[in-house]
């Protein structure tokens, strides 16, 4: 394990009993992934995409294998360990938004904070910082009916960011949006990441993943290929 290593996988599966069927969504997925990296995951539907992003969010656990998350092997811990790390670590981003819906923007955006006990004035200023940091901080008084689809995810990103996670983790975050609004998402995810965010997120679209710097390919529950992308979209390029 590399010193910049801030995920590592080891022989992890994950299995599900389905009507005495056993379903191995994931059969052994060994990954390392360094500190302020930018992984695109993709692979077909059913490949297992979504049921690493949930270990490596720490929102499921799994059936064998080991995990470290930032140096604690989080593979052997109790949920309430996990509830902790998982809050302390990892901001999770989804396709739907998952907003409170008559809740302002920055009231959805302080939440996690309200949840690990931060004090209200703290909340609000972090809140607004994290606000500001997707471009919405004229918004933040805002609902999400209010707000347009790239603005509601805006605020999903702020939300993911607000405790300062060592990872961001985002499952299909342009699922749900038109291309030119998944181009303006893809351009929060890509700031973020040159400003030092570890990003890890899931597409199947392969125009999407070429925002990123890597790209691992699941398929049936294993990675199928793992590949430096050469030239990011919207990365600065390093050629005059
Ligand atoms: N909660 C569950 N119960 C049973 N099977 C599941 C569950 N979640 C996922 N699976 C199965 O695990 C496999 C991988 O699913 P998933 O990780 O959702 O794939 P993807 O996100 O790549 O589409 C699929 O065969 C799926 O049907
Ligand atoms: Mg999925």
């Amino acid at each position: 394990m590399t010193d910049q290593a801030i995920i590592r996988l080891a022989g992890i599966t994950r299995e599900y009993l389905m009507g005495g069927e056993r379903i191995r969504a994931l059969a052994g997925i060994d990954l390392e992934i360094g500190r302020n990296e930018y992984v695109a995951i993709m692979g077909p539907s059913g490949s297992g995409k979504s049921t690493m992003m949930n270990v490596l969010g720490c929102l499921d656990t799994p059936s064998s294998g080991q995990y470290w998350l930032n140096g604690h092997e989080v593979s052997r811990m109790a949920d309430d360990d996990l509830a902790r790390i998982r809050n302390r670590e990892i901001g999770f981003v989804f396709q739907t938004f998952n907003l409170l819906p008559r809740a302002s923007a920055l009231s959805n955006v302080e939440l996690p904070l309200v949840y690990a006990g931060t004090g209200a004035r703290e909340r609000r200023s972090r809140a607004e910082e994290a606000l500001a940091r997707v471009g919405l901080a004229e918004r933040m008084h805002h609902r999400p009916n209010e707000l347009s689809g790239g603005q509601r995810q805006r605020v999903a990103i702020a939300r993911a960011l607000v405790n300062r996670p060592s990872i961001l983790l985002a499952d299909e975050p342009t699922g749900n949006l038109d291309s030119a609004t998944s181009v303006e998402i893809m351009r929060v995810f890509g700031e973020l990441h040159a400003e030092g965010q570890t990003v890890v997120l899931v597409t199947h679209e392969p125009d999407i993943a070429e925002h990123a710097h890597r790209v691992v390919v699941l398929r049936d529950g294993r990675i199928d290929t793992d590949r430096r992308v050469e030239h990011p979209v919207g990365a600065a390029s390093a050629v005059a």
